[in-house]
């Protein structure tokens, strides 16, 4: 913890570890580990969603000394392994986030993969095909257990973590078309009920560093492609 009381958080998204293990994360995790006090992984955890791929992460999150709060991403659910990955994740201590939280040295951790479905006025309604409103039912299901699990935490710090974006601003720089494929802003609107230290999210990962909710949350894209203040692939944040 800093001298000041706050809890460094490192946050970082879409390690997208592969089967061949061609990029390690273990020197990462040293290294963040005398950085921050706690590490938030922002989902696309697996390149595939395969358990080989997770158990590498497993591997590399020995390195990793500090606390670990996790959610999913979209391609950790790409072989239909979710469980399993799930598992070998939680089996290496970190604190698998679905809808859940997590309270860490008075800091509450709130976790939700989310879902796409576009932003503001343009956001995609459930009208017409049963396809479309099964596909708006995901995302506003996945908006409500995030309000339940900000219900749940009594801190009066949180921090939100997601895969998908809540906002607009911090996937700029992704091409125009793919931006309903990139969030919902009925994460944002879930958020702004409440008060939120920070929103953590990865998935865009030619989006923007920061930006905020409508009700003034701040956000932060933290993929590790997404370029950051301190110049690392995981940003530093004190909540
Ligand atoms: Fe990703
Ligand atoms: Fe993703």
């Amino acid at each position: 913890m800093s001298s000041d009381g706050m809890l460094r958080v490192a946050a970082m998204g879409d390690l997208h570890v592969m089967e061949d293990h061609s990029a390690s994360y273990r020197d990462l995790f040293g290294d963040i580990s005398r950085q921050a006090d706690v590490l938030v992984l922002t989902g696309d955890l697996t390149d595939l969603g395969k358990p080989r791929e997770a158990e590498l992460l497993a591997e590399d999150l020995r390195a990793c000394a500090i606390p670990v709060v996790a959610v999913l991403g979209n391609h950790d659910y790409e072989s239909g392994c979710v469980e399993q990955v799930s598992a070998i994740v939680r089996q290496a201590g970190v604190h698998l986030l679905d809808g859940s939280s997590v309270e860490i040295e008075g800091v509450g951790f709130v976790g939700v993969k989310g879902f796409a479905g576009g932003f503001g006025r343009r956001m995609l309604g459930a009208f017409g095909e049963n396809a479309i409103k099964t596909f708006v039912a995901e995302a506003t299901s996945e908006a409500m257990r995030l309000e339940n699990a900000m219900r749940a935490v009594k801190s009066r710090r949180a921090v939100v973590v997601l895969h998908y974006a809540p906002i607009p601003e911090t996937v700029e720089g992704e091409p125009l078309e793919i931006f309903p494929f990139l969030g919902s802003s009925r994460l944002a609107e879930t958020i702004d009920r409440f008060q939120v230290s920070a929103v953590v999210h990865g998935h865009a990962h030619r989006g923007r560093y920061e930006g905020r909710t409508p009700g003034g949350a701040p956000v932060y894209n933290v993929a590790q492609h997404i370029e950051k203040p301190n110049g690392r692939p995981y940003a530093l944040l004190e909540v």
